[in-house]
């Protein structure tokens, strides 16, 4: 059980770990090459330590030096594991991994822990399937643990997506590298570009342009080349300290370097129309945040300003401590995350002793006006580490909670409260 302590003020610098998407497609795409890649800032979260381990088992060389990670792959290509791929907590290791292993011909065995278990995989083993790479799981959700045949080139597919995720078209995007053509995805609803982006980098063919206002990425078959990455701050976990500094009565949070891809900040977008008082360069490719105590206002979040639900607990935060109700559109994503977020976050904004309920798949929070009146609270965060997170900020701000499951922060974020406690 994690106890948390209200925090009478907070002033304070932060630096939260390297971006997770961006940590597990650099030692990926570092695997696939057969030259020494770089990696600096590395998240060193369990889920990319996961895909490190994966990628040692599949014949790369990974060594660390300080926060310098080396990868080389092989001259000849990686090849199977006698041993099953361990995948955890990690639903980006499994899905990406499921396009990337359609280049390594054999048989795969990939694992993953219950939560992991429970989680629709049959959206990547469908249009692999189509691209010739069969994937057998448990049931019509095709749940792991996961078989993989690959004979290690694959048919060239055009794909509209039919849900909105990045690992979806990622790992669609991976297989593409040994199709037998183009392989293009089609996004009604674009989501993080950081497949396609740093295929391209690394030298392989790649274009995006719209059609009718969907996004279609088309990538050509090819090896990607060594480069040396350096890996900004997650914002998604910068999230959470973003909305204690804006909740929290009498804070200045400032946070250095945060990754700022449009996909990526549209919370940062929310917390301002809701009157959060926010300095960011919305313009660069990178950008320090600072988040000062506000009064929110409820809105209206649109599912296209979050695309991959990330943040949307910590926003549920951010709800119950604004005035008036806001309403998130369309989040049924949320119950296949890593426990079922829908139910918990409006388990969390009950406890608040906010008024949150569903409406089909909106989820709506009649905010309590002021983080000063949350309620001590309990929340059991079952396996994961974003509830964890957004229960902690809560606590944070008033009269602190109780959390089952807290050690679950070390999925993405293992320093994260160590840098809690050091804004004491
Ligand atoms: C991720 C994509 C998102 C996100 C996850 C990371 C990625 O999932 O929730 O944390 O790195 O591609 P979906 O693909 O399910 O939207």
């Amino acid at each position: 059980m994690t106890i948390v302590e209200p925090l009478d003020r907070v002033d304070a610098s932060l630096r939260v770990p390297g971006d997770k998407s961006i940590s597990h497609r650099a030692v990926l795409l570092g695997a696939l090459a057969p030259k020494i890649s770089t990696i600096r800032g590395l998240s060193h979260g369990e889920d990319v330590a996961n895909t490190v381990t994966i990628v040692r088992q599949l014949g790369a060389t990974v060594t660390v030096g300080g926060d310098v990670v080396r990868i080389e792959g092989r001259l000849d290509g990686l090849h199977g594991s006698t041993t099953p791929l361990q995948c955890g907590n990690s639903g980006t290791t499994m899905r990406l991994l499921l396009g990337y292993l359609a280049g390594i011909a054999g048989e795969h065995e990939l694992h993953g822990d219950p939560s992991l278990s429970r989680r629709p995989m049959d959206r990547v083993a469908e249009p692999l399937g189509r691209m010739g790479v069969v994937v057998r799981g448990r049931g019509p959700k095709q749940t792991a643990p996961l078989h993989v045949t690959s004979s290690g080139v694959t048919v060239a597919i055009d794909y509209d997506m039919p849900v909105v995720s990045a690992q979806v078209k990622s790992a669609i995007l991976l297989a593409g590298l040994v199709a037998d053509g183009p392989t293009t995805v089609r996004e009604a609803t674009p989501t993080r570009t950081n497949t396609e982006d740093m295929l391209e980098y690394c030298g392989v063919r790649v274009s995006t342009r719209m059609v009718d206002r969907v996004r279609c990425v088309t990538v050509w078959p090819g090896r990607p080349g060594a480069r040396d990455w350096t890996v900004p701050a997650d914002p998604s976990q910068a999230a959470f300290f973003v909305v204690l500094g804006l909740i929290h009565p009498r804070a200045d949070v400032r946070l250095e370097g945060i990754y700022a891809a449009p996909e990526r900040t549209g919370f940062l977008r929310v917390l301002a129309r809701m009157g959060g008082r926010l300095d960011y360069d919305a313009d660069a490719p990178s950008t320090d945040v600072r988040a000062r105590s506000s009064s929110l206002q409820a809105t209206t979040i649109e599912s296209f300003e979050i695309p991959s639900v990330d943040e949307v607990p910590i926003l549920v935060v951010a709800a119950c401590a604004a005035t008036g109700v806001t309403r998130f559109r369309d989040v049924a994503e949320l119950r296949l995350k890593e426990s079922d977020r829908f139910a918990k976050s409006l388990e969390l904004a009950t406890a608040l002793g906010a008024n949150a309920w569903a409406e089909g798949d909106d989820l709506v929070v009649e905010g309590v006006g002021d983080a000063r009146a949350f309620g001590y609270f309990h929340l059991d965060a079952e396996l994961d580490h974003r509830m964890v997170m957004a229960a902690t900020v809560a606590g944070l701000c008033a009269k602190g909670c109780e959390i089952d499951g807290g050690e679950w922060v070390a999925s993405s974020y293992p320093s994260f409260f160590d840098d809690v406690s050091s804004l004491r």
